[in-house]
């Protein structure tokens, strides 16, 4: 399973906050969290069960932010070398909107900058390719157009990802539009700053116009949705459908914390339930996903967002093993019924996996054939 788009440090916080708008969440909850993920300490604490709890829940790939500090997002990736995750991560980059007053404004986009690239030295393609460095300006509103494009081409430099968020929120949107007023829309904001491309991952781009929607496919930028977080912030629901007709490339998020909880089997779950919406009150006609589709957009499709379709995101001769082992006696509605409908059939399954998922029906998990911790095993 693959997860396209968490906040490593803000674990803590999962499940606070539901019903503010971003903008407030992010100030109440968020930003005072992600200021406390400062030191290699810090991360020594936190990174480590962070990525047991993805692992249980089922992830071997995660894409995920740090804070904005090196030494916690190098200890993050210290983390992720010993436990076996597979796990591209990146340091935060703000130099607008940010929590850290200590860090001098004048010299914040430099070295914002230099410690990403030194990240990107130890980190990117670690491991023969498993660890790996995504260059992650937080959103529009909390960088410059200086920071955008020197992040963009820091990126395209060293063959690194690029990260970032749009349009996930009203709010957030106009502010935007306020920020950058020469701009056509959230989309073109990263596009002047040559952000778009095939190693871009944006995550939730939730009200999407048609042109920045065909922008996006033009360019083959890739999209992270987090059905999740999207109503748990009553931030809105994506038109999956629509962007699907139209050839975007798009794999799972739990954005935890924006979402509540780290298991994308759940993030499948709200996901189907909110397109359901979609189509019964939405007045989207068009059809919903099965639930094969939704354990495609939980694994090969999350791989081919990341480039590594070759490697991993479905069980084939020649991939690199990344597994997981899941208990479906869990998800019956109770084990001593006398008789049920016997699902026997694959999309049966996923169906009772997505819909009925369990804490503990994850039981075991391998990257390259390696066992993680943190599945309870059996
Ligand atoms: N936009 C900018 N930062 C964040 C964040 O941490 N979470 C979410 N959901 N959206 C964001
Ligand atoms: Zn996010």
């Amino acid at each position: 399973m693959v997860d396209l788009h968490a906040h490593l440090p803000q674990l803590p916080n999962a499940g606070l906050g539901a019903g503010l708008d971003l903008l407030t969440w992010l100030d109440r909850y968020i930003f005072p969290l992600e200021r406390r993920f400062d030191d290699a300490e810090d991360a020594a604490r936190l990174a480590p069960a962070a990525f047991r709890t993805f692992a249980a829940a089922g992830t071997t790939t995660i894409l995920a932010y740090g804070a904005v500090y090196k030494a916690s997002t190098d200890g993050a990736f210290r983390a992720a070398e010993a436990h076996g995750i597979r796990a591209i991560l990146g340091k935060v980059m703000m130099d607008r909107v940010t929590y850290d007053e200590t860090i001098e404004p004048s010299t914040i986009l430099e070295r914002s900058l230099r410690e990403s690239e030194e990240l990107i030295a130890t980190w990117h393609g670690a491991d023969a390719g498993r660890l790996g460095y995504a260059v992650t300006p937080r959103f529009a509103i909390s960088c410059s157009a200086d920071m955008l494009r020197e992040s963009a081409a820091l990126a395209a430099r060293t063959g690194a990802w690029w990260q970032t968020h749009v349009s996930e929120d009203p709010g957030e949107i106009a502010e935007v539009a306020r920020l950058f007023p020469d701009a056509r829309d959230y989309v073109d904001v990263y596009d002047r700053a040559g952000g778009l491309g095939s190693r871009t991952i944006l995550a939730h781009a939730i009200h999407l116009s048609d042109r920045e929607l065909a922008r996006l496919v033009e360019t083959d930028t890739r999209v992270a949705h987090c059905p999740s977080s999207n109503l748990f912030l009553a931030s809105g629901i994506m038109p999956l459908a629509r962007y699907r007709e139209a050839g975007l490339g798009v794999g799972l998020g739990s954005d935890v914390a924006g979402g509540p909880d780290p298991s994308i089997f759940s993030v499948m779950q709200v996901g189907a339930y909110a397109q359901a919406a979609l189509r019964t009150v939405g007045g989207d006609g068009r059809s919903v996903l099965a639930p094969l589709d939704w354990l495609r957009l939980g694994t090969y499709d999350g791989a081919r967002a990341l480039g590594l379709e070759d490697r991993i995101g479905s069980i084939e001769v020649g991939k690199e093993a990344d597994l997981i082992a899941v208990d479906p006696r869990l998800t019956a509605a109770r084990r001593d019924l006398p008789y049920d409908a016997g699902a026997i059939e694959a999309a049966d399954v996923m169906s009772r996996l997505i819909f009925r998922a369990h804490p503990d029906m994850v039981r075991g998990a391998w990257v390259r054939g390696r066992r993680l911790e943190g599945p309870a095993s059996s």
